[in-house]
């Protein structure tokens, strides 16, 4: 495989000195869900892995995310999803500014600067804090991300001078109707000084709407310290927050017009890209084609030239350069498709190993296997590779011919070059260069069938006329 491009993120260098502040202590009441809302998937990862990521791709510094809500749940879930990651409990929760003061002592000795992302926000860009980044640069001691929004109903409003200068924010429940007018949101995001952070948040107070310790007093209490604040703005897609079931379908379809225009920027090609599902770390070669409805689980690397057609779902599975997958193929984890192999429709594989120009064209199942080169496995062929308790595998070797309709009862081994003769159930391993038959012998008995049809049909007609009596 060359050059394969992930379809996601664009690349970027963690290049920035500073600190991501993750806020997920909240409790997500809106999912109406068992599960943390942060730790719903999208695009088969946790939202709030997709924020550590772009944290991870971005910034320098120490990533710490803030609980509370279900605590253990997502601190557990934080070392599965970014091991460099570390946690700070906040309880209760008593707002944003409040929740963002919980990562002192784990920021203690940190002297560069902080971000403040939220778990509840999966899209937001590496790019987007590098931008920011710049503006810290640029001697703003606070930076916030804003958006114009298409409705801005709920959201803080960001102040402006009329040079431009970031002001104030003030939320929509506090806001003056001549503030509710402002199109331009926060999103929540920040950069801050991380010098100065934590003597700023000691001074926010919760006399507001809902008495609490909104982060968002950040900027006036800055700017009292003559800090100037600014506003970096990104369009609304990549700061969409979930709150519903609603809105994480609205994420997903959100990272998928993302991730397909990506992957055709990349030399994907596709001819129904709305129809194709992407993870979020598929991985595609150049000139790769996908047919119409194709499903990428977490976990795909697929090399370059492959053709990919239509109702095929892949996961954690390696294709190499030149293979065609499908119509109609479901490749599980742990398979790994050769170059210029062929697994053609309604053939399932599982953590199997298929080497150059193998083929497994229909109705089959290879399940711990290994499939040597060239080698042809039959129609409704079957590796029979669970007995009940115990997982046994399978090797066939280079050129074998596995004919229609075989089962494979591992543990076996099939040697190189040997053919097995459909309908065969192979129990001992095969010799290479071997033909083995494993069915009963064939028997023809002349005219029988004649005799046979002669005598039933005599049959169902005797058995019809009483019947037909006791009508009339
Ligand atoms: C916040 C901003 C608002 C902005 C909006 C963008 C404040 C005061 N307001 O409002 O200006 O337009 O986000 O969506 O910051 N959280 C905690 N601990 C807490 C409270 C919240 O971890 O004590 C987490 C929540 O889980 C959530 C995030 O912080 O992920 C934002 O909190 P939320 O209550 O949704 O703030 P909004 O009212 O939406
Ligand atoms: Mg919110």
């Amino acid at each position: 495989m060359s050059d394969a491009t992930e379809t996601t993120t664009t690349e970027t260098r963690a290049d920035i000195s500073a600190a991501a502040v993750v806020l997920a202590a909240g409790k997500g009441t809106r999912m109406a869900s068992d599960t943390p809302k942060t730790l719903h998937p999208v695009a088969g990862r946790a939202m709030l892995g997709h924020v550590l990521d772009a944290a991870r791709s971005a910034l320098a510094g120490p990533r710490i995310v803030i609980v509370g809500h279900d605590a253990e749940r997502v601190s557990s879930a934080v070392s599965d999803l970014d091991s460099a990651a570390r946690t700070a409990l906040q309880a209760p929760q008593l707002g944003t500014g409040h929740a963002v003061l919980q990562a002192r002592a784990a920021l203690e000795g940190w002297a560069g600067d902080v971000f403040i992302l939220y778990g509840d926000t999966p899209l937001i860009e590496p790019a987007t804090l590098h931008r920011m980044a710049e503006r810290r640069a640029a001697g703003a001691g606070v930076v916030v991300l804003g958006f114009e929004a298409a409705d801005p109903n709920g959201y803080g409003r960001l102040l402006r001078d009329p040079g431009g200068a970031l002001i104030g924010i003030v939320e929509h429940r506090d806001a003056t109707p001549e503030q509710r007018a402002i199109g331009l949101c926060n999103s929540g995001v920040m950069c801050v000084d991380g010098a100065r952070l934590f003597g700023w948040l000691d001074r926010i107070r919760d006399d507001n709407a809902k008495r609490e310790f909104y982060l968002t007093d950040l900027v006036s209490i800055a700017r009292a310290d003559g800090a100037a604040c600014a506003v970096e703005i990104c369009p609304e897609r990549e700061v969409l927050g979930v709150n519903t079931r609603a809105e994480l379908a609205a994420a997903e379809a959100a990272f998928q017009r993302r991730a397909r225009a990506h992957a055709m920027a990349a030399g994907a090609s596709m001819q129904s890209p709305e129809t194709v599902f992407l993870a979020h770390d598929t991985r595609l070669g150049r000139d790769v084609s996908i047919e119409p409805n194709v499903v990428f689980g977490a976990g795909v690397s697929v090399g370059d030239g492959v053709r990919i057609r239509a109702y095929s779902h892949l996961e954690g599975c390696r294709i190499a350069d030149g293979a065609v997958i499908g119509p109609f193929a479901r490749i599980r984890p742990g398979a790994e498709i050769g170059a210029d192999a062929r697994i053609g429709n309604f053939v399932e594989v599982k953590n199997a190993h298929l080497g150059p120009g193998a083929k497994a064209n229909h109705l089959a199942y290879i399940g711990d296997a290994s499939i040597g080169a060239g080698a042809n496995i039959g129609a409704g062929a079957i590796t029979c590779n669970y007995d009940g308790y115990l997982k046994h595998r399978t090797e066939i070797g280079a050129n074998a011919f596995v004919g229609s309709n075989s089962a494979l009862v591992a543990p076996v081994r099939i040697g190189d070059g040997a053919t097995i003769a459909a309908g065969s159930t192979i129990t001992r391993d095969v010799p290479a260069d071997a033909l083995s038959v494993a069915r009963a012998r064939q028997l023809d008995k002349p005219g029988f069938a004649a005799r046979l049809r002669a005598k039933l049909s005599a049959m169902k007609s005797a058995m019809k006329r009483p019947a037909q009596d006791q009508k009339s």
